[in-house]
Order: structure tokens, then sequence, then C-alpha cells
């Protein structure tokens, strides 16, 4: 094994939300694969950031009607905080348009072009001639030569998962204008794979990639067999990393150049902040450490070719030693989508299901698609919550805590027994065979863990606490206390132990459940008994006789079908649309149930007099006549609209807001206005023949 490791996990696009498919396919193998290495004792670091160039970026700023660099800094945070809420525990977090990264990627392709790696070619690109640019990959639309989808993009369609080039699409058009596209000659910065494939440093890293996993090594050779073709590093696009030489003005690169190289450049970042700028170097070019990159299947041939092969040109740097990709989740039986909204996002599950964390990584991990697609449902969840974690895990542990209360006030026993009756034998006999059966679990989850098959590795931590209930059942400690209380000590002190271990190996897998069991059990382990456990797969029996216990908590609660309706209710399909020809609905406001809305009471007014309120160059004091009543109402539109003319209008009162004093006026409600682009206000008015007073709903 490698001194150290280096571990990546793909740099997600800081173009909206995570979501359960970016977690199951990339992110919570990661950080498991991390955690476990870092209870081994071993020297890790765990690398990630947002990757915040590339098209579609550009095109969620044009729907959004703002720019790239709003989008990246909002999704930065967004992503940033959700990922810290849930546990997955980077060394860092960068981001792609940070300076340190814009220099390392610029130095990165210099170097390359430089060594002569480049081929400047001059090729036909589609060009929007309404829109004036260039439609590089997401840019351009069309129908899929592979499945006939009618929206693939110019780089892949996300139907059937195609890689594909602008020029297969069939019926190719601009996704700016919607209009036809032209060609124009332009000159771009090619790869050319087909040579670089050759490279002694090349060939015998792919012998590396035949020991990987299926799905990886699958498409790995697929795409060597069926030939290499040269690729553009370079785009003819605005937002991006600008080419670094002479003749390239107004390009940027490629977005799957930089990107990869992203994990280096935040890695620099990360010394840089530790005050050891120079030590990055280690990790990416001693060959004494390793490089793992975690990554979903649509990355495979970027992380096992292209950046392999930029890596290897350059000549400072180590190779991937493994890319363990995963495969797709889906939801509900249908694919997870972005643009249908088909998808649980991760921010809204954290503010939803406060201090569940757990819950979905468990369910995740187990579902995890690892040999191939596998599918989320709720009702799926709730069985591994309420059948798994509370019946299998939280009931060991409870049984545990509450007998030891019951009969030594929370105190661990200690296991001085001599079996010196038949019976007390047939406990220390349990006792030794549950001990070894606990034993062969942990082995078997370190192999499972060290080999990537977090999905097994998961189960058989489970089987530990199953095992544990188990031994409860045989030796039945509720029943033999009234007759030999101390053969009841050796086995909760045996069942505490187990407790303890359940705590170290739960923590890859349920790093807040493994929190609130050490508290429980007022046990901190430190990093001996962890490396003896994960590294030396000692059984340790770390609680001593006579330590005093916390008190028993449930470490999970039930889910109740309400709570997993509401969420079946919130997945509503919308129609797939092409990005950017009609700007999509982006609530400003968090959802609200009818209930909700049903609870205002709007009604149609009537101004029926309005003047300007002293001392106030904002407030226009109106008089609403309601049909039965006239209010009074204090609006801030007097720089919008004079008194004089809006007397007469209808208008739309929320009748029923609490009165407010606004300058010494009490306010008896408010109007609804409308705010265009521009900032000016518009009367949201009902028709004119409504009555005063009549009720909108
Ligand atoms: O597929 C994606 O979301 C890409 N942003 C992944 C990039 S991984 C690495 F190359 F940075
Ligand atoms: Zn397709």
């Amino acid at each position: 094994m490698k001194k150290r490791h280096l571990i990546t996990a793909a740099l997600p696009y800081a173009n909206g939300p995570i979501h359960i498919g970016h977690l199951a396919g990339c992110y919570l193998p990661a950080d498991i694969y991390t955690r476990f290495l870092k209870a081994k004792g071993e020297e890790v670091l765990f690398i990630c950031g947002t990757d915040e160039h590339g098209v579609a970026i550009e095109l969620k700023a044009r729907k959004e009607n703002t720019t790239p660099q709003a989008v990246v800094d909002k999704y930065y945070e967004v992503i940033r905080d959700s990922f810290k809420d849930f546990g997955i525990d980077f060394s860092h977090f960068s981001r792609t348009s940070r300076p340190i990264h814009h220099e390392t990627a610029q130095a990165f392709f210099k170097k390359l072009y430089d060594n002569g790696r480049f081929k400047e070619i001059e090729t036909a690109q589609f060009y929007d001639e309404e829109a004036k640019q260039f439609l590089a990959d997401r840019y351009i639309v069309g129908t899929c030569p592979k499945c006939g989808h009618d929206g693939a993009y110019g780089d892949q369609c996300e139907k059937c998962g195609s890689s594909l080039s602008p020029d297969e699409l069939i019926n190719p058009r601009s996704a700016l204008s919607g209009a036809a596209p032209v060609k124009r000659i332009t000159k771009n910065w090619f790869l050319p794979m087909d040579e670089l494939a050759e490279a002694p440093g090349f060939k015998a890293y792919a012998k590396r990639v035949e020991g990987w996993k299926t799905n990886v090594k699958g498409q790995f050779s697929s795409w060597i067999q069926q030939g290499l073709q040269p690729r553009s590093m370079t785009r003819d696009l605005d937002w991006g990393v600008p080419v670094p030489v002479a003749g390239a003005e107004g390009k940027v690169l490629y977005v799957w150049f930089d990107a990869p190289i992203g994990y280096i450049s935040a890695t620099r970042e990360y010394f840089a902040e530790q005050g050891d700028p120079e030590a990055w170097k280690t990790w990416w070019q001693d060959p004494s450490s390793s490089l793992v990159h975690f990554i979903g299947k649509d990355n495979i041939v970027f992380h096992t070719i292209i950046f392999p092969m930029i890596l290897n040109e350059h000549g400072d740097y180590n190779l991937p030693d493994q890319v363990p990709a995963n495969e797709f989740l889906n939801l509900e039986g249908d694919k997870l989508s972005t643009s249908r909204n088909w998808a649980i996002w991760l921010h809204e599950y954290l503010l939803e299901f406060p201090g569940k964390q757990d819950e979905l990584r468990y369910t995740l991990t187990s579902i995890a698609p690892e040999t191939k697609d596998s599918d989320f449902t709720w009702k799926d969840y709730q069985g591994r919550v309420n059948s798994e974690l509370v019946a299998i895990l939280g009931n060991f542990v409870n049984r545990v805590m509450v007998l030891t209360h019951k009969y030594f006030e929370g105190l661990v026993p200690g296991n001085k027994l001599r079996p010196d009756t038949a019976q007390r034998a047939a406990v220390m006999d349990a006792i030794r065979a549950n001990s070894e059966e606990i034993t062969g679990f942990q082995s078997e989850m370190i192999q499972s863990l060290t080999d990537f098959r977090f999905r097994e590795a998961q189960a058989t931590m489970m089987n530990i606490a199953r095992a544990g209930n188990r031994f409860l059942a045989e030796t039945e400690p509720w029943k033999l206390y009234k007759t030999d209380a101390a053969a009841v000590a050796v086995i909760l002190d045996h069942a505490l132990q187990i407790c303890a271990q359940l705590a170290l190996a739960c923590e890859p897998f349920l790093p807040y459940t493994s929190g609130r069991l050490l508290e429980q059990l007022q046990w901190e382990p430190d990093t001996q008994v962890r490396r003896a456990w994960w590294r030396e797969q000692q059984p340790v029996k770390p609680l001593e006789a006579g330590h005093q216990l916390g008190q028993p908590e449930l470490l999970f609660r039930n889910v109740e079908d309400e709570m997993m309706d509401a969420q079946r209710a919130k997945l509503v399909k919308t129609p797939e649309k092409m990005e950017m020809t009609s700007p999509a609905y982006t609530p400003l406001k968090p959802e609200i149930t009818y209930e909700d809305f049903a609870k205002l009471d709007l009604r149609v007014g009537q101004v029926i007099a309005a003047e300007k309120v002293a001392g106030a160059d904002k407030l226009l004091q109106l008089t609403i006549d309601l049909g039965f009543e006239q209010r009074t109402v204090v609006s801030g539109i007097a720089m919008h609209f004079s008194a004089e003319e809006i007397v007469g209008g209808k208008v739309t009162l929320l009748a029923n807001l609490a009165p407010r004093k606004l300058r010494g006026i009490m306010s008896q409600g408010m109007i609804l206005m409308a705010e265009n682009k521009d900032g000016k206000l518009l009367f949201v008015a009902p028709n004119a023949s409504a009555d005063n007073g009549s009720t909108i709903s």
C-alpha cells in the first residue's frame, strides 16, 4: 500500500444544487473511503471544489438573466454548505474561478504547448449569426443520432448518455436563439489523443486500468478500441480560463481541460493556506502517493483517458491509481433530471429532515449504483430506516444501554466471571462464538472497503449489530438477572464492547450516529484503538469495568407515512425544456401549501382618496373602499405615482394583514403591486367590473 492517499471527488458544476444522484454516484463513496483510510491511520487528503467554467454555467446565467459570476458565486456557497451539513468531510473545497486555478491551468497548457503537444487546426464550427457567437458544446442542440432524443447537446445526449460531437446532431439548432446555425472557420488547439495513447507512460498506465471496476475498464477499452480522435482543448467562448498563447485571444480552455487540473490547484491552495506552499508536490508527484478519483459514469472518459494523458504529457505527475466510478441513480423509477426538476435536492432534504443525515447516507449507500444503475424510492428509504436502522442498530444499542442502567446503574460491569456452573459455561460459549462471528465481519468489512465495495461493507457493518441482537436473544439477560446477576454482568459487558465496536465500525458510513453513540458510551477512542480495530483488525474491548455510561437515547426514530407522502407529493415532473429558449421558473421563496395560501384574505378595493404622507417621500396615504367599509392604507408608491392619478383605480388589498403604524398612521392592509424588470411598479388590478369587497382566491 502506498504511503499517502490523495482522494478527489468530481468537481460539481456550480450551476445548481447537489441532488441524491450526485451523492450516491460520487461524494458518499469518496467520503466513506476517506473516513476508512483515516480510521486506519493513513495519511489522506480529500479534495474537491466547484467547477465554475463551461457552457452549462453560461446557459444557467442566461436562463436566470444574470452573469456567470453571479451564478457560480451563488451555487458555490449552496454546494459547499450542503456538503458540509451532510458530513462530506473534504480536507479542502475550492473553486475553479480562483486565480490560483487559472494560473495552474494556464501553466499546464503552456507546458504542453511549449513541448509541441497540441495541433493547431482550423475547422468549421457552428456559429449563431443572430447571437454572433460560436456554438460550442451545449450551445448547440438537436436530435441524438443514437436514440432519437430531440434535445441532445453538442457534447452529449443526456437521454442515452452517448458522447457526441456537434456535427453528429440531426437538425442542429442554436440553444441561444433556436436558429439554424451556419458554419464558420476558427482555429483551435487539439490534443492528438490517437498519438498520445501510444506514449510509453500511457501504455503502462493502461495496464493498471485492467485491474479496475468492470464498468470503468469497459468504457476505457471501448474508447481505445474505437480509435481515439484528436480533441480540441480550446473553445471560442468568453467565460473560462483564457488560452495563454499568442493568437488565441478571445478563446478559453475547454472546461474538461481545466476542470481536472482543479484538483491540483485546490491542493496547491490548501497547502498555501497551511503555510507550506511546496507540499502539494509530494501528493501529486511523489510516486509513493496514490491518486484515486471518485466520479460518476458520465465522467469516465475524462478521468481515465484525457486527464491521465495530459498528466503523462506534462511528465511531472502521478497518473491515477484507481477511478472507482459508479453508475447512475434513478428516482422513483425515472432518470434524475435537473431540467424536469425530478430530483431530491440535498439542501432541501437537510432542511426538511434535520438531524437525519445518516438516514439518507445509509439508504444511498445501501442502494449505491456500484455495478449498475439503481433506484431510490421513498418507500425504500422508509423501510431501511424503520426496519434496519431503528429495528436492528438502534434497537440493539438501546437495549444494551437500558439494561445496563437498569441493573448496574449505567456502570460498565466488567467481565470477571468464573464459569462454575453449566449456565455460566453456556454464557461463556455464547460470548466466544459471538466474538468470533464479529471478528469475521470486521475483516470482511475492511476487505470490502479496501476493494471499493461500500454497499457490501455497510451491510456487513449491520451484521455486527444483527449478531449483537442474536447474542442478547440467545443469552436473555432480562430472564437471567433474577437467578444469576453475575452472569448478566458478563453478558452486558460483552454487549457494551460490541456497542463500542459498532461506534468505530459505523463511522465511515454514519458519522453522526457514531458521534451520538460515543456520547452515550461517554467514550473518546484514541488513534491507537481506532488503528487496532481498523488496521490490525483486533477485537478491541475498550470499555473498562466501572466506566460510567451516558444516558440511553434513541439513535434513530421511525419515519412516518405522512412524511413520505409529503415527499412523494413534492415530486412533480415538469416537461423537459430546451435549455435557454424560455427562462425557467426559479422559486424566490420556499414552497408553501394551499393551506398557507388560503390564509390570505385578498379583496377587491377601490382607491377613493390619496394624499402624500408629510415628511415621507415614498409614502402615500390611501383610502380604500371595500363596499362594506373603508380602510386607511399607507403604501410605499409615492415615487411611482402621484396621488391624483390613482384615485378611482381598482386595487388588490391584502385585508387581513396585521395593522401597522407607519409615520403615526395606522395602516390597515397592503396593496399588491407588480415590479417590472426595470423596477417600475404597476397595480395588480382586478377587473374594473369586480365589486368592491369581493374576495380574490
Ligand atoms: O460532470 C460534472 O459535473 C463535471 N463538472 C465534473 C468535473 S470533474 C473534474 F474534472 F473536475
Ligand atoms: Zn441519445
